[in-house]
């Protein structure tokens, strides 16, 4: 039930912390343990990651992290895509899919099995056909999502997403299992920094908000595993809002996209405090653009005028900017209810998608 929530997806936002700390719970001590319970793979030399919407930009996190810890080099797929791309022979096949039942993904895992790829499967329902079709399947452990916009299920996956890359990793040899152990207890910390961006969303959040409103077009930039974000940012507030957003690796802006920007234009970073997003804030702040930092401890926000900051704690540096995604999300749902849209029912859109 909804209980003081005035919509599921304002509550399921707000779960996020427990849910991190369910997870952590459930899988580091096994990881620790120095095995992953069922989990006899070889470790791969590629990954391929295959997922829609917001379980792609998850399961981007999780294979940027692989590729930054353990050098193994992977390719991210949209589902509906994989028939007509290429695959890397051998390559172990990542798939996320909160549902389970998404129709474009079970397509995929048909294409998977027939190129002979071993997949695991990252879901939040044990009873989905892509669960009992995976060869090893990591649970979300993230309770029943109701809200269409995936929001939880998000950060499940990213988390058990990064247990199974530490697991490997540590298994492997591949990171030392000392230095494998330390990474896994430096996940203990996630839980209160992603409440930290809830306290800070809620109280920075709707200063903007007004400025939002007025816009019709929305820039979201960000560097590295922030890009990624970015890429999260920008959807989660279309489908809520019905509005146009964009998103850019910041460094891109200049080769086309910051044409659209102009006075009273709302660009928001998620930001990586290096001299080079500063250069991108400043150039943007030059042509009037409303900023709105997320990350906000680094060194672009006090340096420019007045661009508003969430400010986040950055306790897990390699993880990437995983806490700025609860700053996304808020601003999509605040923007959205502002907007008067239904933000658990978003128009055209289902919860599981069960048609090609
Ligand atoms: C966005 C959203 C969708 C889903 C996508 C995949 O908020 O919810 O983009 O992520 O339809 O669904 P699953 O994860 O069930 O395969």
């Amino acid at each position: 039930s909804l209980g003081l929530y005035p919509d599921f997806m304002a509550k399921e936002i707000e779960q996020q912390p427990d849910v991190a700390e369910r997870l952590i719970t459930t899988w580091s001590g096994s990881i620790l343990h120095g095995l992953w319970p069922s989990f006899s793979l070889p470790v791969p030399r590629h990954v391929t990651v295959v997922g829609c919407g917001t379980s792609l930009n998850a399961g981007r996190v999780v294979a940027d992290l692989l590729a930054r810890l353990g050098s193994i080099p992977f390719a991210a797929v949209e589902a509906s895509e994989l028939t007509s791309t290429a695959t890397v022979p051998g390559s172990l096949a990542l798939v996320l899919s909160q549902s389970g039942e998404t129709a474009d993904v079970l397509t995929a895992l048909d294409v998977l099995h027939g190129r002979g790829h071993a997949v695991v499967a990252l879901t939040n329902n044990p009873h989905s056909a892509l669960a009992r079709r995976a060869e090893a399947v990591m649970m979300c452990h993230a309770g029943p999502e109701i809200g269409v916009a995936a929001t939880k299920t998000f950060v499940a996956q990213v988390l058990g997403g990064t247990c199974v890359v530490l697991s490997l990793l540590g298994c492997s040899g591949a990171v030392e299992q000392q230095r494998a152990q330390r990474l896994v207890r430096d996940l203990d910390r996630v839980p209160d920094a992603l409440a930290q961006a809830i306290g800070a969303s809620r109280r920075t959040i709707p200063q903007v908000l007004e400025g939002l409103t007025k816009a019709s077009g929305y820039v979201f930039l960000g560097r590295g595993p922030g890009r990624i974000y970015a890429d999260e940012g920008a959807l989660k507030l279309k489908e809520l809002t019905y509005r146009w957003a964009e998103s850019h690796a910041a460094g891109e802006l200049k080769h086309g996209p910051l044409a659209l920007v102009e006075h009273g234009t709302p660009v928001i970073v998620v930001d990586d405090g290096s001299a080079r997003m500063h250069a991108t804030i400043a150039e943007v702040s030059a042509r009037g653009a409303e900023i709105t930092s997320i990350g906000g401890h680094g060194t672009s926000v006090p340096a420019l005028g007045s661009p508003l900051a969430v400010a986040l704690d950055t306790t897990v540096d390699w993880l990437g900017p995983l806490a700025s995604v609860v700053a996304l999300q808020i601003i999509a749902r605040e923007l959205a209810v502002a907007l008067g849209r239904d933000v658990d029912k978003p128009r055209n859109l289902a919860k599981s998608v069960t048609v090609e």
